[in-house]
């Protein structure tokens, strides 16, 4: 199967190589995919350097399917283009999740929605996919009605300017607005938000 990795230089891009890699997903060609900066830039996978694309050149490409991490605006723009293209699309941003006419799918919990028409398929944030992973046999043998749920994330899920954030925090560099994924600091600080409001 011929996969696009889009967002493949991030934090949650490099983890989706390495699990397809650990699953051994049936990866015919990989398509790695990230802004214009990144273009040219190799990435190691299967003991192979692939140079990374902008979004033009994997829709030529014609993959089967793209792996979308790489922010709610860019999977706004880009997704449907893809999807126009005859490419599937798994979206791991906000962007689609509460947008009725698209699925918002755990495969564990439910796949069977799928059909395929879906050309837009979206994922809920992380700490919803594990919880109702373990809520879906609970509900179905019992019914649930409500369920109430504090969640502490981590800088990791703000990406890579979050965390290195963090660390020139930590060794008292100084940065400019523009190098600061938060409005405050966050090294041994909490902030009381996640995504928009
Ligand atoms: N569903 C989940 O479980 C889950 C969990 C965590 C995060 N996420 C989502 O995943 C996304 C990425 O998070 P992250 O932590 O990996 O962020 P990150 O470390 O900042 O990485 C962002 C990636 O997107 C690429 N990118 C940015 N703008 C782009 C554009 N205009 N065109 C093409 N590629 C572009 C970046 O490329 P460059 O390196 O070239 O800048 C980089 O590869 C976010 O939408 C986040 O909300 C989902």
């Amino acid at each position: 199967m011929k996969v696009a990795v889009v967002g493949a230089t991030g934090l949650v891009g490099t983890k989706i190589l390495q699990v397809l890699v650990d699953r051994n997903f049936p990866v015919t060609e990989l398509i790695p995919v990230a802004s214009k900066s990144s273009v040219g830039k190799e990435i190691s996978f299967k003991n192979n350097y692939i140079k990374v694309v902008d979004m033009e050149e994997a829709i030529a490409a014609k993959p089967a399917i793209a792996i979308f991490s790489a922010g709610g605006t860019t999977s706004l723009e880009w997704a449907p283009k893809f999807a126009a293209a005859g490419i599937r699309v798994i979206d791991n941003s906000s962007a689609w999740r509460m947008d009725p006419t698209k699925k918002l799918v755990v495969p564990e919990v439910n796949a069977s929605v799928l059909t395929s028409e879906d050309y837009i398929i979206a994922n809920p944030n992380c700490s919803t996919i594990q919880m109702v992973v373990a809520l879906q046999p609970l509900h179905q043998k019992y019914k649930i009605n409500r369920v109430v749920v504090s969640t502490y994330q981590s800088v990791t899920g703000t990406g890579k300017q979050a965390v290195d954030q963090l660390f020139s925090e930590r060794i008292g560099e100084k940065l400019s607005a523009d190098q600061m994924a938060y409005k405050y600091p966050i090294d041994l600080n909490v902030i009381p938000q996640i995504d928009v409001f």
